[in-house]
Protein backbone atom coordinates (compact mmCIF):
# COMPACT_ATOMS: atom_id res chain seq x y z
CA UNK A 1 0.00 0.00 0.00
CA UNK A 2 1.32 3.67 -0.71
CA UNK A 3 1.73 5.84 2.46
CA UNK A 4 -1.25 7.88 1.08
CA UNK A 5 -3.40 4.54 0.55
CA UNK A 6 -2.58 3.51 3.94
CA UNK A 7 -3.54 6.94 6.15
CA UNK A 8 -6.61 6.89 3.75
CA UNK A 9 -7.08 3.13 5.01
CA UNK A 10 -6.25 4.44 8.54
CA UNK A 11 -8.19 7.27 8.76
CA UNK A 12 -11.51 5.32 7.25
CA UNK A 13 -10.70 2.86 10.32
CA UNK A 14 -10.44 4.90 13.37
CA UNK A 15 -13.44 6.72 12.22
CA UNK A 16 -15.64 3.13 11.50
CA UNK A 17 -14.36 2.74 14.90
CA UNK A 18 -15.88 5.80 16.30
CA UNK A 19 -19.02 5.63 15.24
CA UNK A 20 -21.92 3.90 17.24
CA UNK A 21 -23.14 0.58 15.94
CA UNK A 22 -25.98 1.08 14.32
CA UNK A 23 -29.25 0.64 16.70
CA UNK A 24 -31.90 -2.02 15.64
CA UNK A 25 -34.67 -0.04 17.76
CA UNK A 26 -37.14 1.64 15.98
CA UNK A 27 -38.52 4.80 17.32
CA UNK A 28 -42.03 2.75 17.85
CA UNK A 29 -39.63 0.13 20.25
CA UNK A 30 -37.81 3.59 21.31
CA UNK A 31 -41.38 4.45 22.94
CA UNK A 32 -42.27 1.65 24.48
CA UNK A 33 -38.89 0.95 26.08
CA UNK A 34 -39.55 4.71 27.85
CA UNK A 35 -42.77 3.80 28.45
CA UNK A 36 -42.67 3.71 32.54
CA UNK A 37 -39.52 5.65 32.90
CA UNK A 38 -41.85 8.79 31.38
CA UNK A 39 -44.84 7.84 33.70
CA UNK A 40 -43.11 7.50 36.83
CA UNK A 41 -41.91 11.14 37.01
CA UNK A 42 -40.54 10.67 40.71
CA UNK A 43 -37.40 8.59 41.36
CA UNK A 44 -35.34 8.38 44.34
CA UNK A 45 -31.25 9.06 43.73
CA UNK A 46 -28.69 7.36 46.64
CA UNK A 47 -25.05 8.96 47.16
CA UNK A 48 -23.52 6.24 49.72
CA UNK A 49 -20.26 5.06 49.68
CA UNK A 50 -16.94 5.64 51.57
CA UNK A 51 -17.12 8.80 51.88
CA UNK A 52 -20.73 8.92 53.73
CA UNK A 53 -18.49 7.71 56.62
CA UNK A 54 -16.32 10.64 56.45
CA UNK A 55 -19.67 12.61 56.47
CA UNK A 56 -18.07 16.33 55.38
CA UNK A 57 -14.96 16.11 58.61
CA UNK A 58 -11.00 15.70 57.21
CA UNK A 59 -8.64 15.53 60.51
CA UNK A 60 -11.25 16.94 63.13
CA UNK A 61 -12.19 19.72 60.68
CA UNK A 62 -15.48 20.42 58.99
CA UNK A 63 -14.02 20.19 55.18
CA UNK A 64 -17.17 22.51 54.28
CA UNK A 65 -20.60 23.57 55.06
CA UNK A 66 -21.68 22.88 51.65
CA UNK A 67 -21.24 21.38 48.45
CA UNK A 68 -21.01 17.76 47.55
CA UNK A 69 -19.02 15.70 50.42
CA UNK A 70 -18.94 12.87 48.02
CA UNK A 71 -15.76 14.95 46.72
CA UNK A 72 -14.31 14.96 50.07
CA UNK A 73 -11.15 12.71 48.59
CA UNK A 74 -10.50 15.35 46.18
CA UNK A 75 -11.58 18.20 48.06
CA UNK A 76 -8.09 17.49 50.72
CA UNK A 77 -6.31 15.88 47.99
CA UNK A 78 -5.80 12.67 49.63
CA UNK A 79 -4.39 10.05 47.87
CA UNK A 80 -6.36 6.71 47.87
CA UNK A 81 -4.10 5.11 50.18
CA UNK A 82 -4.63 7.45 52.88
CA UNK A 83 -8.42 8.14 52.20
CA UNK A 84 -9.13 4.47 52.03
CA UNK A 85 -7.23 4.18 55.42
CA UNK A 86 -9.44 6.68 57.12
CA UNK A 87 -12.80 6.07 55.32
CA UNK A 88 -13.04 2.19 55.74
CA UNK A 89 -13.03 1.54 59.16
CA UNK A 90 -15.52 4.32 59.49
CA UNK A 91 -18.37 2.35 56.82
CA UNK A 92 -20.76 0.00 58.70
CA UNK A 93 -23.53 -0.59 56.99
CA UNK A 94 -26.18 -2.75 59.48
CA UNK A 95 -27.93 -5.97 58.41
CA UNK A 96 -30.55 -4.49 57.05
CA UNK A 97 -29.81 -1.14 56.32
CA UNK A 98 -31.23 -1.31 52.59
CA UNK A 99 -35.29 -1.80 53.38
CA UNK A 100 -35.09 1.64 55.22
CA UNK A 101 -34.81 3.20 51.93
CA UNK A 102 -36.71 0.82 49.96
CA UNK A 103 -39.34 1.44 52.14
CA UNK A 104 -38.97 4.87 51.95
CA UNK A 105 -38.59 5.47 48.09
CA UNK A 106 -42.06 3.28 48.20
CA UNK A 107 -43.60 5.59 50.49
CA UNK A 108 -42.66 8.46 49.33
CA UNK A 109 -44.11 7.96 45.66
CA UNK A 110 -41.09 7.23 44.24
CA UNK A 111 -41.09 4.34 41.65
CA UNK A 112 -37.62 3.96 41.09
CA UNK A 113 -34.38 4.29 42.88
CA UNK A 114 -30.87 5.13 41.56
CA UNK A 115 -28.09 4.06 44.05
CA UNK A 116 -24.12 4.77 43.73
CA UNK A 117 -22.70 1.15 42.43
CA UNK A 118 -19.37 3.33 42.63
CA UNK A 119 -18.86 6.32 42.93
CA UNK A 120 -15.64 8.99 41.51
CA UNK A 121 -13.30 7.62 44.54
CA UNK A 122 -13.70 4.08 42.62
CA UNK A 123 -14.96 2.14 45.78
CA UNK A 124 -17.49 -0.81 44.21
CA UNK A 125 -20.28 -1.64 46.33
CA UNK A 126 -20.66 -4.89 44.49
CA UNK A 127 -18.87 -8.48 44.72
CA UNK A 128 -16.13 -7.65 42.13
CA UNK A 129 -13.54 -9.88 40.79
CA UNK A 130 -11.47 -8.04 38.85
CA UNK A 131 -11.12 -5.31 42.05
CA UNK A 132 -10.11 -5.67 45.87
CA UNK A 133 -11.57 -2.12 46.60
CA UNK A 134 -14.79 -3.29 46.50
CA UNK A 135 -17.45 -4.43 49.49
CA UNK A 136 -16.80 -7.62 48.29
CA UNK A 137 -12.90 -7.54 49.21
CA UNK A 138 -13.17 -5.10 52.47
CA UNK A 139 -16.35 -5.96 53.90
CA UNK A 140 -17.35 -9.61 52.50
CA UNK A 141 -20.88 -8.54 51.33
CA UNK A 142 -22.66 -7.23 48.50
CA UNK A 143 -24.07 -4.47 49.00
CA UNK A 144 -25.28 -3.90 45.31
CA UNK A 145 -27.37 -7.38 45.94
CA UNK A 146 -28.48 -5.76 49.04
CA UNK A 147 -29.81 -3.22 48.00
CA UNK A 148 -31.20 -4.76 44.28
CA UNK A 149 -32.89 -7.14 46.65
CA UNK A 150 -34.66 -4.20 48.78
CA UNK A 151 -35.55 -2.19 45.83
CA UNK A 152 -36.96 -4.79 43.95
CA UNK A 153 -39.13 -6.33 47.10
CA UNK A 154 -41.18 -2.93 47.43
CA UNK A 155 -41.56 -3.47 43.49
CA UNK A 156 -39.66 -0.30 42.52
CA UNK A 157 -37.55 -0.01 39.28
CA UNK A 158 -33.73 -0.54 40.10
CA UNK A 159 -31.13 1.72 38.82
CA UNK A 160 -27.41 1.93 38.62
CA UNK A 161 -25.43 5.32 39.21
CA UNK A 162 -21.71 4.26 38.11
CA UNK A 163 -18.88 6.56 37.96
CA UNK A 164 -16.67 6.88 34.62
CA UNK A 165 -14.22 8.98 36.45
CA UNK A 166 -12.15 6.98 39.07
CA UNK A 167 -9.36 8.04 41.82
CA UNK A 168 -8.31 4.65 42.76
CA UNK A 169 -7.19 2.95 39.19
CA UNK A 170 -3.86 2.85 39.42
CA UNK A 171 -3.82 3.19 35.31
CA UNK A 172 -6.17 5.78 35.51
CA UNK A 173 -5.44 9.00 33.07
CA UNK A 174 -6.03 11.52 34.70
CA UNK A 175 -3.67 13.83 32.68
CA UNK A 176 -6.10 13.37 29.63
CA UNK A 177 -8.26 15.87 31.25
CA UNK A 178 -7.58 19.46 32.52
CA UNK A 179 -11.63 19.80 33.27
CA UNK A 180 -12.39 16.31 34.91
CA UNK A 181 -11.39 16.45 38.72
CA UNK A 182 -8.94 14.40 40.74
CA UNK A 183 -7.37 14.52 43.72
CA UNK A 184 -3.52 14.42 42.08
CA UNK A 185 -4.40 16.37 39.04
CA UNK A 186 -1.97 18.83 38.41
CA UNK A 187 0.76 16.13 39.87
CA UNK A 188 2.77 13.70 37.25
CA UNK A 189 1.99 10.22 37.42
CA UNK A 190 3.16 8.61 41.38
CA UNK A 191 4.57 5.89 39.13
CA UNK A 192 5.80 7.48 36.04
CA UNK A 193 3.31 6.48 33.52
CA UNK A 194 -0.21 5.08 33.41
CA UNK A 195 -1.92 3.14 30.26
CA UNK A 196 -5.71 4.41 30.27
CA UNK A 197 -6.36 1.25 28.08
CA UNK A 198 -6.07 -0.93 31.29
CA UNK A 199 -8.45 1.47 33.58
CA UNK A 200 -10.89 1.28 30.51
CA UNK A 201 -10.75 -2.37 30.09
CA UNK A 202 -11.48 -2.51 34.08
CA UNK A 203 -14.17 -0.25 33.53
CA UNK A 204 -15.95 -2.44 30.87
CA UNK A 205 -15.54 -5.22 33.56
CA UNK A 206 -17.05 -3.86 36.22
CA UNK A 207 -20.10 -2.94 34.23
CA UNK A 208 -20.17 -6.27 33.05
CA UNK A 209 -20.65 -7.52 36.27
CA UNK A 210 -23.14 -4.79 37.34
CA UNK A 211 -25.59 -5.70 34.22
CA UNK A 212 -25.13 -9.80 34.34
CA UNK A 213 -25.13 -10.68 38.29
CA UNK A 214 -28.15 -8.68 39.36
CA UNK A 215 -30.68 -9.50 37.39
CA UNK A 216 -32.44 -6.89 35.31
CA UNK A 217 -31.45 -2.89 35.26
CA UNK A 218 -33.53 -0.71 34.29
CA UNK A 219 -31.35 2.72 34.30
CA UNK A 220 -27.85 2.95 33.84
CA UNK A 221 -26.63 6.49 34.78
CA UNK A 222 -23.46 7.49 33.87
CA UNK A 223 -21.60 9.91 35.92
CA UNK A 224 -19.76 11.75 34.11
CA UNK A 225 -17.53 13.54 30.97
CA UNK A 226 -15.93 16.58 29.72
CA UNK A 227 -15.56 18.66 27.37
CA UNK A 228 -11.65 17.62 26.91
CA UNK A 229 -12.38 14.51 27.59
CA UNK A 230 -15.66 11.71 26.73
CA UNK A 231 -16.95 9.20 24.75
CA UNK A 232 -15.01 7.07 22.89
CA UNK A 233 -11.82 8.48 23.66
CA UNK A 234 -11.91 8.54 27.09
CA UNK A 235 -14.44 5.18 28.13
CA UNK A 236 -14.68 3.47 24.95
CA UNK A 237 -18.37 4.68 25.00
CA UNK A 238 -19.94 3.28 21.72
CA UNK A 239 -18.81 -0.57 22.94
CA UNK A 240 -19.76 0.06 26.37
CA UNK A 241 -23.17 1.34 25.22
CA UNK A 242 -23.45 -1.96 23.13
CA UNK A 243 -22.09 -4.42 25.57
CA UNK A 244 -24.70 -3.03 27.91
CA UNK A 245 -27.68 -2.93 25.91
CA UNK A 246 -26.84 -6.33 25.03
CA UNK A 247 -26.92 -7.83 28.32
CA UNK A 248 -29.92 -5.35 29.15
CA UNK A 249 -31.75 -4.61 26.07
CA UNK A 250 -34.88 -2.42 28.14
CA UNK A 251 -32.71 -0.63 29.88
CA UNK A 252 -32.31 3.19 29.86
CA UNK A 253 -29.35 5.15 30.29
CA UNK A 254 -28.29 8.98 30.53
CA UNK A 255 -25.96 10.95 28.48
CA UNK A 256 -22.94 11.23 30.60
CA UNK A 257 -20.83 9.38 29.03
CA UNK A 258 -20.68 12.15 26.25
CA UNK A 259 -19.83 15.99 26.40
CA UNK A 260 -21.51 17.16 23.03
CA UNK A 261 -24.08 19.09 21.96
CA UNK A 262 -26.41 16.43 20.23
CA UNK A 263 -25.77 14.55 23.88
CA UNK A 264 -27.34 17.47 25.63
CA UNK A 265 -24.54 19.31 26.77
CA UNK A 266 -23.64 22.90 25.66
CA UNK A 267 -19.82 23.18 27.70
CA UNK A 268 -18.83 22.43 30.88
CA UNK A 269 -20.84 23.67 34.87
CA UNK A 270 -23.93 21.92 35.97
CA UNK A 271 -25.94 24.17 33.39
CA UNK A 272 -24.60 23.92 30.61
CA UNK A 273 -27.19 21.81 28.85
CA UNK A 274 -28.71 21.49 25.29
CA UNK A 275 -32.03 20.55 24.42
CA UNK A 276 -30.69 17.70 22.15
CA UNK A 277 -30.27 13.88 22.76
CA UNK A 278 -29.76 11.85 19.71
CA UNK A 279 -30.26 8.25 20.57
CA UNK A 280 -26.96 6.73 20.09
CA UNK A 281 -25.42 8.65 23.01
CA UNK A 282 -28.13 8.20 25.29
CA UNK A 283 -31.97 8.50 26.25
CA UNK A 284 -32.03 11.45 29.05
CA UNK A 285 -30.23 14.28 29.68
CA UNK A 286 -29.66 15.16 33.30
CA UNK A 287 -30.05 18.80 33.92
CA UNK A 288 -28.32 18.83 37.74
CA UNK A 289 -29.91 20.88 40.72
CA UNK A 290 -31.76 22.83 38.82
CA UNK A 291 -35.15 23.18 36.68
CA UNK A 292 -34.88 24.44 33.31
CA UNK A 293 -37.07 27.40 32.52
CA UNK A 294 -39.45 25.96 29.95
CA UNK A 295 -38.62 22.03 30.24
CA UNK A 296 -37.33 20.24 27.30
CA UNK A 297 -39.61 19.83 24.52
CA UNK A 298 -39.64 16.70 22.67
CA UNK A 299 -36.35 15.36 24.81
CA UNK A 300 -36.35 13.19 27.49
CA UNK A 301 -34.85 14.57 30.69
CA UNK A 302 -34.15 14.01 34.75
CA UNK A 303 -33.13 16.86 37.20
CA UNK A 304 -31.40 15.35 39.78
CA UNK A 305 -31.11 17.49 43.52
CA UNK A 306 -29.90 16.76 46.72
CA UNK A 307 -32.35 17.76 49.83
CA UNK A 308 -29.44 20.03 51.21
CA UNK A 309 -26.83 20.86 49.08
CA UNK A 310 -24.52 17.49 49.29
CA UNK A 311 -24.88 14.39 47.68
CA UNK A 312 -23.08 12.53 49.90
CA UNK A 313 -23.71 12.23 53.62
CA UNK A 314 -22.21 15.27 55.42
CA UNK A 315 -22.40 16.15 59.13
CA UNK A 316 -22.17 19.93 58.62
CA UNK A 317 -24.88 20.43 56.11
CA UNK A 318 -28.23 21.85 57.30
CA UNK A 319 -29.57 23.82 54.49
CA UNK A 320 -32.22 21.65 54.17
CA UNK A 321 -34.98 22.24 51.18
CA UNK A 322 -38.65 22.86 52.75
CA UNK A 323 -41.64 20.36 52.15
CA UNK A 324 -42.70 23.52 49.89
CA UNK A 325 -39.84 23.49 47.89
CA UNK A 326 -39.63 19.78 47.13
CA UNK A 327 -43.41 19.30 46.28
CA UNK A 328 -43.74 22.29 44.42
CA UNK A 329 -40.34 21.27 42.46
CA UNK A 330 -41.90 18.03 42.03
CA UNK A 331 -44.93 19.47 40.41
CA UNK A 332 -43.23 22.34 38.61
CA UNK A 333 -40.94 19.21 36.80
CA UNK A 334 -44.03 17.16 36.05
CA UNK A 335 -45.53 20.48 34.37
CA UNK A 336 -42.82 20.81 32.03
CA UNK A 337 -42.35 16.82 31.36
CA UNK A 338 -39.58 15.83 33.26
CA UNK A 339 -38.50 13.50 35.56
CA UNK A 340 -37.48 14.88 39.54
CA UNK A 341 -34.68 12.51 40.68
CA UNK A 342 -34.41 13.17 44.42
CA UNK A 343 -31.50 12.48 46.39
CA UNK A 344 -30.69 11.07 49.70
CA UNK A 345 -27.18 10.53 51.41
CA UNK A 346 -27.59 7.78 54.22
CA UNK A 347 -24.73 8.20 56.95
CA UNK A 348 -22.21 5.34 56.87
CA UNK A 349 -24.24 2.76 58.83
CA UNK A 350 -26.95 2.78 56.04
CA UNK A 351 -29.25 4.99 58.24
CA UNK A 352 -31.13 7.74 56.31
CA UNK A 353 -30.92 11.30 58.29
CA UNK A 354 -33.66 12.19 59.90
CA UNK A 355 -34.61 15.69 57.96
CA UNK A 356 -34.78 13.67 54.28
CA UNK A 357 -36.94 10.51 56.26
CA UNK A 358 -39.48 13.62 57.63
CA UNK A 359 -39.73 15.83 54.00
CA UNK A 360 -39.97 12.35 51.93
CA UNK A 361 -43.15 11.28 54.34
CA UNK A 362 -44.42 14.42 53.74
CA UNK A 363 -43.64 14.27 49.81
CA UNK A 364 -45.15 10.77 50.20
CA UNK A 365 -48.35 11.85 52.35
CA UNK A 366 -48.93 14.39 49.41
CA UNK A 367 -48.43 11.62 46.44
CA UNK A 368 -51.00 9.50 48.37
CA UNK A 369 -53.94 12.09 47.72
CA UNK A 370 -52.30 13.81 44.61
CA UNK A 371 -50.31 11.12 42.51
CA UNK A 372 -52.60 10.95 39.56
CA UNK A 373 -51.75 14.41 39.00
CA UNK A 374 -47.99 13.31 38.48
CA UNK A 375 -47.33 9.70 37.62
CA UNK A 376 -48.52 9.41 34.21
CA UNK A 377 -49.02 12.70 32.94
CA UNK A 378 -47.70 15.12 30.13
CA UNK A 379 -46.52 18.61 30.19
CA UNK A 380 -48.57 21.84 31.04
CA UNK A 381 -50.10 23.20 27.94
CA UNK A 382 -50.08 26.55 29.33
CA UNK A 383 -46.79 29.18 29.03
CA UNK A 384 -47.75 30.75 32.31
CA UNK A 385 -50.11 30.38 35.07
CA UNK A 386 -49.57 33.18 37.93
CA UNK A 387 -51.42 31.05 40.41
CA UNK A 388 -49.30 27.76 39.93
CA UNK A 389 -48.74 24.89 37.41
CA UNK A 390 -50.92 22.37 35.19
CA UNK A 391 -50.83 18.78 34.12
CA UNK A 392 -52.15 16.83 31.00
CA UNK A 393 -53.65 13.90 30.48
CA UNK A 394 -55.70 12.11 27.31
CA UNK A 395 -58.95 10.85 27.78
CA UNK A 396 -60.53 8.18 25.55
CA UNK A 397 -63.09 9.92 23.03
CA UNK A 398 -60.84 12.89 22.21
CA UNK A 399 -61.33 14.16 25.90
CA UNK A 400 -58.76 15.60 27.72
CA UNK A 401 -58.25 16.50 31.96
CA UNK A 402 -55.90 19.23 33.13
CA UNK A 403 -54.88 19.04 36.90
CA UNK A 404 -54.52 22.49 38.18
CA UNK A 405 -51.50 22.55 40.63
CA UNK A 406 -52.37 25.66 42.87
CA UNK A 407 -49.39 27.37 44.14
CA UNK A 408 -51.48 30.96 45.28
CA UNK A 409 -54.43 30.65 46.49
CA UNK A 410 -56.89 33.07 44.92
CA UNK A 411 -58.08 35.67 47.69
CA UNK A 412 -61.58 36.39 46.12
CA UNK A 413 -62.34 32.53 45.48
CA UNK A 414 -61.93 32.62 41.58
CA UNK A 415 -59.22 30.87 39.71
CA UNK A 416 -59.27 32.23 36.81
CA UNK A 417 -58.02 29.78 33.65
CA UNK A 418 -56.98 30.73 30.16
CA UNK A 419 -58.82 28.66 28.30
CA UNK A 420 -61.35 29.55 25.80
CA UNK A 421 -65.16 27.62 24.77
CA UNK A 422 -64.49 25.28 27.84
CA UNK A 423 -68.41 25.88 28.43
CA UNK A 424 -69.15 21.73 28.98
CA UNK A 425 -65.45 21.83 31.53
CA UNK A 426 -66.29 19.69 35.24
CA UNK A 427 -64.06 20.93 37.82
CA UNK A 428 -63.52 19.19 41.35
CA UNK A 429 -60.69 18.97 43.93
CA UNK A 430 -58.77 15.83 43.17
CA UNK A 431 -58.86 15.50 47.45
CA UNK A 432 -61.60 14.03 48.42
CA UNK A 433 -63.81 14.99 44.76
CA UNK A 434 -65.66 18.00 46.01
CA UNK A 435 -67.64 19.40 42.51
CA UNK A 436 -66.38 23.24 41.91
CA UNK A 437 -68.99 25.53 40.03
CA UNK A 438 -67.42 27.08 37.34
CA UNK A 439 -68.18 30.01 34.77
CA UNK A 440 -67.08 30.15 31.06
CA UNK A 441 -66.24 33.50 29.02
CA UNK A 442 -64.65 33.18 25.84
CA UNK A 443 -61.68 33.70 26.62
CA UNK A 444 -61.23 32.54 30.20
CA UNK A 445 -62.71 29.97 32.43
CA UNK A 446 -63.54 30.91 35.93
CA UNK A 447 -63.51 28.01 39.20
CA UNK A 448 -65.46 28.63 42.31
CA UNK A 449 -62.70 27.56 44.78
CA UNK A 450 -63.16 27.59 48.85
CA UNK A 451 -62.14 30.72 50.43
CA UNK A 452 -59.02 28.48 51.81
CA UNK A 453 -56.45 26.90 50.37
CA UNK A 454 -57.38 22.88 50.91
CA UNK A 455 -53.62 22.19 51.02
CA UNK A 456 -51.34 25.48 51.36
CA UNK A 457 -48.50 24.12 49.43
CA UNK A 458 -50.79 22.69 46.35
CA UNK A 459 -54.47 22.40 46.11
CA UNK A 460 -54.85 20.38 42.63
CA UNK A 461 -58.10 20.93 41.01
CA UNK A 462 -58.85 18.05 38.30
CA UNK A 463 -60.84 20.01 35.07
CA UNK A 464 -62.26 17.79 32.74
CA UNK A 465 -62.57 18.67 29.36
CA UNK A 466 -64.53 17.94 26.19
CA UNK A 467 -61.76 18.23 24.00
CA UNK A 468 -57.87 19.03 23.59
CA UNK A 469 -57.48 22.53 25.61
CA UNK A 470 -57.78 25.59 23.75
CA UNK A 471 -55.08 27.82 25.89
CA UNK A 472 -55.42 31.91 25.77
CA UNK A 473 -51.70 33.06 25.07
CA UNK A 474 -51.37 35.68 27.90
CA UNK A 475 -52.34 39.52 26.64
CA UNK A 476 -54.40 37.72 23.90
C1 LIG B 1 -21.86 15.39 39.68
C2 LIG B 1 -20.94 15.11 40.80
C3 LIG B 1 -21.41 14.07 41.66
C4 LIG B 1 -22.83 13.69 41.72
C5 LIG B 1 -23.54 13.91 40.43
C6 LIG B 1 -25.03 13.79 40.51
O1 LIG B 1 -21.46 15.15 38.45
O2 LIG B 1 -19.63 14.85 40.39
O3 LIG B 1 -20.77 14.05 42.87
O4 LIG B 1 -22.83 12.33 41.87
O5 LIG B 1 -23.18 15.03 39.82
O6 LIG B 1 -25.64 14.32 39.40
Amino acid sequence: MTTRLLSAFLLFASLAAAQPAATPETPAQREARMKWWREARFGMFVHWGLYSGLAGTWEGKPVATRGGMEWIQNRVKADTKTYAERAIPLFKPTPDFARQWARLAKLAGCRYVVFTTKHHDGFALHNSKVSDYDAGSVLNRDLTKEIVDAIRGEGLRVGFYHSVIDWHHDQYGYAHSKQLPHPLRDQPYPAGTRDHAKYVAYLHSQVDELTSNYGKVDILWWDYSAVDFQGEQAWRAFDLLAKVRAKQPAVIMNNRLFRIPEAGFNGMGTSAISARMEPQYGDFITPEQHIPAIGMPGVDWETCMTMNTTWGYSDHDHAWKSNEILIRNLIDIASKGGNYLLNIGPKADGSVPVESVRALEAMGAWMKVNGASIYSTAASPFEELDWGRATLKQLPGGKARLYLHVFEWPKDGKLVVPLANAGSAKARLLAGGKALKISAASTSLTIQVPAAAPDPIATVIELDLAGPPSVVKPGA
